[in-house]
């Protein structure tokens, strides 16, 4: 376990509940936003921490806002809004009646009776948002995500899923498939006989198409998936769950699972099109919650990027306490696993010496492909204190950072009609410790050199995900 925070002081901030909802037309920019920056910048990040004048136990179940930063002409609007989720109207009653990421329900132990493999999970969507078609989505590890529109941010609801299937955990990091037009998912469902179902969501239809099942005896927890152009790659860590014990447990979600380091870590690579399990493939042990990129390349290797952390110590130490989190940023590794398909042979290699997470690549044109360029937060402080830029292919990097300043995922925007890999800008929003205060940031993502600057009315909490909405 690592110590607390060393600069709880600044980031404290970040830990703070918001609970003001606003709408500014234009904020106070300093520097110059690209006029060819047109569309929004929206952000799902947990946002209150108490509940019942209680404080939650962990970061990952602060309650889901959202924020968006608009773009036109080189101004800059803001408006943030809670997503109207079951957890939300229970926080506005002082209740936390489902069982979060890590934090128990309040509740009496007799209350606690639930059919088995129906686990009383909140719908708290904190997590990541997704585009399907037209429509918006923000999503958790619980598969019910929430409807909203990206222009007002006002909750349209619940989507509901128009089949019969029956998921229990999955990722807040769909793929998207170019050619078929689907969001591309995979979920755990808890049986006696669990499985790993991988699925596409079409636009203009809630029902999803079954791409795979893989029977598990003990789900793992896998925050993201690989995919590249010919493959879905799970990643199972040795953070593994019984899912008969879920419902009986109580507990709250992540503290049913287990780690086992002994049994190492075995990548699932299953053919998109055929749905088949193309093979298994066995390393040692590592955890990670995000993939960076995945392609194949030459005969039979398959090219998988992710930041991988040498345990999952990372998940106690975000559990939070009144000055921030216990514990600070465990170190990271950005590391390239090549596995040989044919052969069966798995090697890997750092791609660079920096601690790094929250990782954004060009998606639409690089993902599944070789590339060059991934964007970071970066750790040096203990919390993630700067922004990173790597060039995967020699391990060369800018890097954006400012005294008591605390940047949130890097989201890079291509300029229209720019070929360059790097050719556009890269937005976060950064809390400005000693300011009291968040800003948007515009990098040139080129040279990491800052741009603009855009002044948030108030303290935006640290969060996790978000898009850029054209
Ligand atoms: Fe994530």
């Amino acid at each position: 376990m690592t110590d607390t925070i060393s600069l709880q002081t600044d980031v404290r901030l970040g830990f703070t509940s918001l609970e003001e909802e606003t709408a500014v037309d234009r904020l106070p920019v300093s520097g110059e936003v690209p006029a060819w920056l047109t569309g929004a910048l929206v952000r799902v990040t947990p946002a209150l921490f108490e509940v019942g004048g209680r404080r939650l136990a962990h970061w990952f179940d602060g309650v889901a806002m959202l924020n968006r930063f608009g773009f036109a002409d080189g101004r800059v609007s803001y408006r943030n809004r809670f997503l109207d989720s079951v957890a939300h109207r229970d926080a506005k009653a002082g209740e936390w009646r489902h069982r979060g990421f890590a934090t128990d329900p309040c509740r009496s132990i007799f209350k606690r009776v639930q059919s088995l493999f129906s686990p009383d999970f909140t719908d708290n969507p904190n997590v990541n948002l997704a585009r399907i078609g037209e429509r918006y989505i923000a999503m958790t590890e619980t598969p019910m995500p929430i409807e909203f529109d990206p222009e007002t941010l006002d909750t349209l609801g619940r989507l509901h899923y128009h089949d019969t299937l029956k998921a229990h955990a999955t990722t807040a990091h769909p793929h998207h498939d170019p050619k078929r037009e689907e969001l591309v998912n995979y979920f755990a469902r808890f049986s006696r006989v669990s499985e790993y179902v991988l699925y596409g969501l079409p636009p203009g239809d809630s029902a999803r198409r079954v791409i795979a099942r893989l029977p598990v005896k003990e789900p793992a927890y896998m925050h993201a998936f690989g995919m590249s152009g010919r493959h879905l790659i799970l990643a199972e860590y040795p953070l593994r769950v019984n899912p008969a014990r879920v419902a009986l447990s109580g507990k709250p979600f992540i503290e049913n699972y287990r780690w086992r380091p002994e049994e190492g870590t075995r990548f699932q690579v299953i053919d998109r099109e055929t749905g088949a399990l193309r093979g298994t493939y066995e390393t040692d042990a590592f955890f990670c919650f995000h993939h960076v990129n995945a392609f194949e390349r030459g005969e039979s290797e398959l090219v998988l990027d992710l930041v991988a952390y040498e345990d999952p110590g990372v998940i106690d130490a975000l559990y939070l306490v009144s000055e921030g989190t216990k514990g600070s940023l465990p170190p990271t590794e950005l590391r390239r696993y090549v596995i040989d398909l044919d052969a069966g042979t798995v090697r890997s290699e750092a791609l660079a010496d920096r601690t790094v997470e929250l990782p954004r690549i060009d998606y639409a044109p690089r993902n599944a492909s070789d590339y060059a360029y991934a964007y970071f937060t970066g750790s040096g402080s203990g919390w993630l204190d700067s922004l990173v830029k790597i060039d995967v292919r020699d391990g060369t990097r800018r890097e954006w950072s400012a005294p008591d300043c605390y940047p949130g995922e890097p989201i890079f925007v291509r300029r229209p009609g720019d070929e360059a890999e790097d050719g556009g800008v890269v937005l976060s929003v950064v809390l400005d410790a000693t300011a009291g205060r968040s800003f948007l940031l515009v990098l040139d993502a080129g040279s990491f050199e800052e741009l603009a600057r855009a002044d948030a009315p108030h303290h935006i909490p640290f969060g996790f995900h978000g898009q850029y909405l054209r």
